[in-house]
Parts: C-alpha cells; sequence; structure tokens
C-alpha cells in the first residue's frame, strides 16, 4: 500500500515510518527542513515543504492510498493556542478530497470531551500537564473536522508515548474513551497500521492504550 505520513520525525510519527516500512508498504513524508528530510530512513520517498501549504500536501499526496497525520507542535508545546494541528488537518482533508483519496488516520488525545479520563483531565492535567489544555483544543477542531468531511477518518486519541519495547497488545476502546495512560510507540504504530490495512474504525474517535 501506498502510505502517506505527515510528522514522520516525531516520537509517533518515526515509528509509524519504521513499522510501515518493516509490512512492505511505500512510504512518502513530508520534510520541512533539510535536517528532518535527512532522518527519513532508505526507501521513503522525501518531499520538502510545510503541512500548512497546499502546494506541499498536494505533491506529498501523489499517487498514495491512505493518510497518517501525526503532526505535533513539539512535545507539549508553550501553553499557548496553536492550530496548526486543525489548520493542516484542513489542508490535507481538502486535497485529499480534491485527489479522491479516502482513508485518513489522525493521532488525537485523551482527555477530549466524551473520551472519559474524568481524573486525567479533572486532576492530573492541571497538576502535572498544565500546558496540554491548548493541544486538547486543537484536538476538538481536528475532530470536528474529520466528522464534517466524507472521508473514511479515524482520530486514534492517544494517552503518553513511550519509546520503550512493544507490549504487543493494545487495549481498545471503539467510542473513543481512554483505556489507560501510556502506550508504546510502536504499539501505536502498529494499531494505526492495521485499522488501514482492515478498514476498522471508519468515521470514528478511538482510544488505545497498552
Ligand atoms: N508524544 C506523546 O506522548 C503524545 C501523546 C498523545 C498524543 N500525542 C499527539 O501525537 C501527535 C504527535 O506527537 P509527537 O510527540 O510524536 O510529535 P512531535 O515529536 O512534536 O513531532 C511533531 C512532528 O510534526 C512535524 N511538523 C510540525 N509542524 C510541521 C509543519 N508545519 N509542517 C510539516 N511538519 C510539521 C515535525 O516535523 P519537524 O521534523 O520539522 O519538526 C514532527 O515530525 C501530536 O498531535 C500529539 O498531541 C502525542
Amino acid at each position: 500500500m501506498k502510505l502517506v505520513v505527515f510528522g514522520s520525525t516525531g516520537m509517533g510519527g518515526s515509528a509509524v515510518v519504521a513499522k510501515a516500512l518493516e509490512r512492505g508498504h511505500d512510504v512518502t513524508v513530508l520534510a520541512r527542513s533539510q535536517t528532518s528530510a535527512d532522518k527519513a530512513p532508505h526507501g521513503v520517498r522525501v518531499v520538502r515543504g510545510d503541512a500548512l501549504d497546499p502546494a506541499a500536501v498536494e505533491r506529498t499526496l501523489d499517487g498514495t492510498d491512505a493518510v497518517i497525520q501525526y503532526l505535533g507542535v513539539g512535545g507539549l508545546g508553550d501553553g499557548k493556542p496553536n492550530d496548526l494541528v486543525p489548520d493542516a488537518t484542513r489542508v490535507i482533508i481538502e486535497k485529499m478530497r480534491e485527489r479522491g483519496i479516502e482513508r485518513l488516520v489522525c493521532a488525537s488525545n485523551m482527555g477530549l470531551p466524551g473520551s472519559g479520563a474524568v481524573l486525567f483531565r479533572r486532576v492530573l492535567v492541571p497538576l502535572f500537564a498544565r500546558r496540554l489544555p491548548p493541544i486538547l483544543d486543537a484536538k476538538v477542531a481536528m475532530e470536528a473536522q474529520l466528522e464534517a468531511s466524507e472521508l473514511a477518518w479515524t482520530a486514534v486519541r492517544l494517552p503518553a508515548l513511550k519509546a520503550v519495547s512493544d507490549k504487543g497488545t493494545v487495549k481498545v476502546d471503539a467510542s473513543g474513551r481512554a483505556t489507560g495512560y501510556s502506550i508504546t510507540c510502536g504499539d501505536a504504530a502498529d494499531f494505526m497500521l492495521d485499522i488501514i490495512e482492515r478498514s476498522q474504525h471508519l468515521r470514528a474517535a478511538v482510544g488505545i492504550a497498552n
């Protein structure tokens, strides 16, 4: 399958690229700097440009079957509102629609309204992750764009990503509720690739954790 990964150098996206190559997929990434382009593993097609630039997104999508959007603002960001994710998602949706590409999987977050995780939202975030709310707001906007689109989308609501060995099992909630507080980058990547290969969780937000 031909896959595009946006956010390919990030903690989550780099694991998707590695797993996709292991599975024999053709992978294309968008790199906004030469440093990011140089991080692409051998065999990956690299397009240079920014995810907010429609022309760059269009070039990246050329000939693809499915798209994984794993963009982020760098960790928890600076705690200020940031529209990168919803703005880039709007561009990606628009260009996918124009090109007749249907499958889009986006990284989202546990803690969105409707995802349960009351202890997380009301206690842990205010105490330990005060910079997270703008990131959650951005994902609310992103998920609204997905719902309004006609694409075969999935929003994967992630807990904290851990760069440790895979556990090989993932707890899934098909209604988007949180199922735990962490997941390995590799298990999250395998889940995203599995649901693309099996056409699962279409037009839904899904909660995953180890
Ligand atoms: N990390 C976690 O524990 C965690 C947990 C739950 C949810 N998530 C969500 O998962 C997503 C990714 O998180 P992460 O930690 O893997 O991200 P990250 O390490 O911050 O990486 C962000 C990625 O987005 C790319 N990017 C940012 N702005 C871009 C632009 N304008 N054009 C093109 N590429 C751009 C970066 O490319 P460069 O190489 O150019 O910087 C990088 O590849 C985020 O939405 C985050 O909220 C993460």
